[in-house]
């Protein structure tokens, strides 16, 4: 081993804190991070999970309140699916379904994502991750238009602030400016407005700004030209954008827009499947009837990488009668392992009832005690939507949502409370001066009592810590 390079080490238990943090910093490039800045801070080394807790190196329990990454629906700990996965592994762990061959289950995942799934879906496509199902959602569009002579409707149209992914095709269609910048974007995506009422609402009913936020799209649409447009993509729910849920005017319109024009409409459910929002997919709940949707994460509450693609009957029946072979495919499409996984994921959400707790039971009641925080002076607007939900950090508040006075950005008070939640056991997301939770769909009403305590705790220790630094 070269002198200048650090060993690897066996892992002791307890773990040892501060070698790890030393070679988290030497060897580990994290997503999305500042490198440099963290390994002057060291990371927090994440040991074991149960339930929706998790622990770290030094003992702290954490109360996960963005379910990992969006997709630990069923909570930590499940031993069913480690059980399953260790079957699978020992029976076939992996094979590939490329070469006329399949695997038992990828095909019963597949014909279980098309019972659970609305009537137009009846196929799915495999792939390892969400960003790689909006790849592939880019390619068979556009395969779709092709193969039915339309050679010039390429264009998909998207949103600013939308989040669909790392890889670049991901990225392009994603709405983060800060992405397309390290890199650019591939070519025939646009972009129009997000439909954030707190952001371009001012002087409207949320239900007429759902319509104008909407209108964008037909604009956009006659902008490029009805005959280049190929379909419009959008998150049901916009997840890492800061969880902006749309007035309830906006998706009907966008569909009678994607109606009116023939083009495809593409749900992105990478967050909003599985039963974030009280359904299985977050399109149900706006009572859309998408082509295509998106799916990862809550498909195996992330315990291993899935994600892929539902094609609707539309796209599906072009795929199949006329379209050969399909050039696209990767080497984990309908892994048996991840498979194996989701299957035990699902049936563990259909015997516990989690999409209809939360449509039913625990949503409301998520959504009675957060609304709460709305009466803390930090708070301009607190609201949910299903399991998601979301506050908005102000320095004055007002009556109208519309009139709260904001923290300058620069003073990035969201990061300022996001580590005292950390501090305090709380996870919380921020982005800019909104906070956001994704809770685990398992989460009791104790326990929801027990997050929003905590939460509002977190904020009494910001604003404190804000106003002895002289910012209220
Ligand atoms: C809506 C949405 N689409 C796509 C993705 C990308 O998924 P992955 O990180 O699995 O590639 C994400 C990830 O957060 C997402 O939130």
């Amino acid at each position: 081993m070269h002198p200048n390079k650090i060993a690897p080490m066996a892992v002791e238990t307890p773990v040892n804190t501060r070698a790890i943090q030393e070679l988290d910093a030497a060897h580990y490039l994290h997503p999305f991070t500042d490198s440099k800045a963290l390994a002057s801070q060291g990371s927090r080394v994440m040991v074991r999970g149960e339930g929706i807790y998790i622990w770290d190196s030094e003992g702290k329990r954490l109360l996960d309140g963005m379910s990992g990454l969006w997709c630990m629906n069923v909570g930590y700990g499940r031993k069913s699916i480690a059980d399953a996965v260790y079957a699978q592994m020992q029976q076939l762990p992996f094979y590939n379904s490329f070469f006329q061959t399949t695997n038992v289950p990828a095909v019963q995942l597949a014909a279980k994502l098309v019972e659970i799934s609305p009537p137009q879906f009846n196929h799915v496509f495999f792939t390892g991750s969400g960003s790689e199902g909006n790849d592939t959602i880019i390619r068979m569009v556009r395969r779709y238009w092709d193969l039915q002579g339309y050679k010039d409707r390429h264009v998909i149209i998207s949103r600013h602030n939308a989040y669909h992914g790392s890889t670049m095709a991901g990225a392009s269609l994603g709405g983060m400016s800060g992405m397309h910048e390290q890199g650019g974007m591939i070519a025939g995506i646009v972009h129009i407005g997000q439909p954030y009422y707190l952001e371009g609402g001012k002087d409207k009913t949320p239900e007429e700004f759902g319509l104008e936020a909407a209108s964008w799209l037909e604009q956009k649409i006659l902008e490029v030209g009805v005959d280049k447009v190929a379909a419009f993509i959008g998150e049901p729910v916009q997840g890492a954008g800061g969880v902006i849920v749309p007035p309830s005017t906006y998706w009907p319109e966008i569909q009678r827009i994607c109606d009116k024009y023939g083009i495809l409409l593409v749900a992105d459910e990478v967050i909003c499947g599985f039963g974030r929002l009280g359904h299985w997919f977050g399109s149900e709940y706006f009572g859309i009837k998408p082509d295509l949707m998106t799916f990862a994460k809550g498909v195996t509450s992330g315990y291993v990488p899935l994600g892929g693609v539902l094609v609707g009957d539309r796209v599906a029946d072009v795929l199949i009668e006329k379209g050969g072979d399909f050039n696209h495919g990767f080497t984990y499409s309908g892994h048996p392992v991840a498979c194996a996984a989701a299957l035990e994921n699902i049936r563990i959400i259909q015997e516990e009832k989690l999409v209809e707790r939360v449509r039913d039971d625990t949503g409301p009641y998520l959504k009675q005690k957060f609304e709460t925080l709305a009466d803390h002076p930090l708070v301009g607007a607190a609201d949910t939507c299903g399991f998601v939900a979301g506050i908005n950090l102000v320095r004055k508040k007002a009556a109208n949502v519309h009139d709260c006075v904001s923290f300058d950005a620069k003073l990035e008070v969201g990061m300022v409370c996001r580590s005292h939640m950390f501090n305090n056991g709380m996870i919380m997301r921020a982005v800019g001066d909104r906070m956001i939770i994704a809770p685990p769909l398992v989460m009791t009403h104790a326990e929801i009592d027990e997050m929003v305590a905590l939460i509002r705790a977190c904020l009494d220790a910001t604003l404190t810590d804000i106003t002895q630094r002289g910012w209220m």
